[in-house]
């Protein structure tokens, strides 16, 4: 299974990868999450991305390339992946199908999470995350068990710098500009999917497993399980 998703900020791409990685026991490759865990532990990749990342500018391509291909040769990839925020620009889709082709193994799906543009700011500002397992709440929405702590792993959940109104409003931009043209270069290809991201999570995360039951030759191992 080689899914990527695509959508703009707070379309729920993050919040339902952990579903989908879960049900079909494949990594999910989130850039924005390497990216953040870079930036914590200060490494130069960090250091690098951090100036785009808190403006809401995308960090160049040239950056963001190498670390998703090296993450895709390693080992627990080759069964399958779930590219979540990867590729944004046309640059990265096509290196991306160069470099699957060059391994023969092309993407079977891309799933395009839809919502509509006056919900994504106020799910962005009150969104909350387990920087340890990339679990995904909203203080409202979906709020955690225990007030600031990962339901998963207890881990205290945090509130992202690029999460305000203001770069939310520029993320949105970016999303227009650089990486809607995306849904154009799946469609002709034959592989663009769309999902509707409204309504109560789970069932968001129910149609989404029923929709990668019936690409062809996927086959969710727990019946659908995790979205109960
Ligand atoms: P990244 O981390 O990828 O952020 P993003 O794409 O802007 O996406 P988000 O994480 O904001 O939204 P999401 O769709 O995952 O929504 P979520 O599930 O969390 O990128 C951050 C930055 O890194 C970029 O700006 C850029 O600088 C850099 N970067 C990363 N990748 C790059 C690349 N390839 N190239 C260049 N630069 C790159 O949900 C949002 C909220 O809504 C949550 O609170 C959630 O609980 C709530 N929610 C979800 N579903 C529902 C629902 N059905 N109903 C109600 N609330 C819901």
């Amino acid at each position: 299974m080689r899914v990527v998703l695509l959508g703009p900020p707070g379309a729920g791409k993050g919040t339902q990868a952990v579903h989908i990685s879960r049900a079909f026991e494949v990594p999910r490759i989130a850039t924005g999450d390497i990216f953040r865990e870079n930036v914590r532990n200060e490494t130069a990749l960090g250091k690098e991305a951090k100036a785009y990342m808190d403006l809401g500018d995308l960090v160049p391509d040239d950056v963001v390339i190498g670390m998703v291909t090296d993450r895709l040769s390693q080992d627990d990839a080759q069964k399958g992946f779930l590219l979540d925020g990867f590729p944004r620009t046309v640059p990265q889709a096509v290196t991306l199908e160069d470099f699957l082709a060059s391994e023969s193994r092309p993407l079977d799906v891309v799933l395009r999470f839809n919502v509509p543009e006056s919900e994504v700011v106020r799910r962005i500002v009150n969104r909350r995350v387990c920087p340890k397992d990339g679990s995904v709440y909203h203080l409202e929405f979906a709020p955690p068990r225990k007030e600031g702590l990962c339901d998963e792993c207890g881990t205290p959940l945090v509130h992202r710098k690029d999460d305000t109104q203001e770069v939310v409003l520029h993320r949105l931009q970016e999303y227009h500009e650089k990486t809607e043209r995306l849904e154009y270069f799946y469609w002709e290809r034959g592989l663009l999917r769309d999902v509707e991201s409204i309504g109560p999570v789970e069932e968001v995360t129910r149609r989404t497993l029923t929709l990668l039951d019936d690409v062809e030759g996927f086959s969710d191992p727990n019946g659908g399980e995790d979205a109960a």
